[in-house]
């Protein structure tokens, strides 16, 4: 994984077609994904519950290119190793979802996996300044997690740019997720996401006989965000 801040659509696979992971793993990519986003919920930590590494290693061989995990689970470590070896090649954990975060960040990057920081609508920067050293990506979420679908919070907007002006030139990813359309990508791009998840904005209209609507979809989000930065 070569760093870049050039605009990642990362289609979370929370809207594709559940009897079908592979086949939608690999319409996404076909239709111009960068990196497919598996969002994994414990019914504890987030009020929804999805899939376990299991699940991840089943679906990797689908997946050419990133698999990014993005766990919504409480407590996280132990299942990080499980996680790794499930194929994920960025693992991102919540701030908020344990006390020592720091060692969770540690725990990531001694399995050789990118680590990612995932901060809440309702969290501050404060916190994430002490661990830039430890992170090759920082997720802003832009809805409360547990649910595609929901409305993007506007006000993350000012945090997103805040984080760009904070990470400087280290090579950190700025990743967006909840709410991602071709209306809000400007708004994130402009103030400095490169990656965008975006889930039912990708998958509407579309399905693994008829994948084009998810191409259409991606390049639509893409224009816009790139137009914008
Ligand atoms: C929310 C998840 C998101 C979500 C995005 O907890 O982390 O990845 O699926 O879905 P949309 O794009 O529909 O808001
Ligand atoms: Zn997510």
């Amino acid at each position: 994984m070569e760093f870049s801040r050039k605009i990642k659509i990362a289609p979370s696979i929370l809207s594709a077609d559940f009897a079908n992971f592979g086949a939608e793993c690999r319409a996404i990519e076909d239709q111009g994904a960068d990196w497919v986003h598996v969002d994994v919920m414990d019914g504890h930590f987030v009020p929804n519950l999805t899939f376990g590494p299991a699940m991840c290693a089943a679906i990797r061989p689908h997946i050419k290119g990133v698999m990014d995990v993005h766990l919504m689970i409480a407590p996280v470590d132990p299942y990080i190793e499980a996680y790794a070896a499930a194929g994920a090649d960025v693992i991102t954990v919540h701030l908020e979802a344990g006390p020592h975060i720091h060692r969770t960040l540690q725990a990531i990057r001694n399995t050789g996996k990118k680590a990612g920081l995932a901060i809440n609508p309702g969290t501050g920067l404060d916190a994430v300044a002490h661990l830039l050293d430890m992170v090759d990506l920082i997720c802003v979420m832009t809805v409360n997690p547990g649910f595609g679908g929901q409305k993007f919070i506007h006000s993350q907007v000012d945090k997103v740019r805040s984080l760009r002006a904070m990470i400087g030139d280290r090579p950190i990813h700025i990743e967006i997720d909840g709410g991602v359309t071709v209306e809000t990508a400007p708004l994130v791009a402009a103030a400095g996401a490169d990656v965008l998840v975006a889930g039912s904005a990708v998958f509407k209209g579309g399905s693994v006989a008829n994948p084009a609507p998810y191409g259409e979809n991606i390049r639509a989000i893409r224009a816009a965000a790139e137009k914008a930065v």
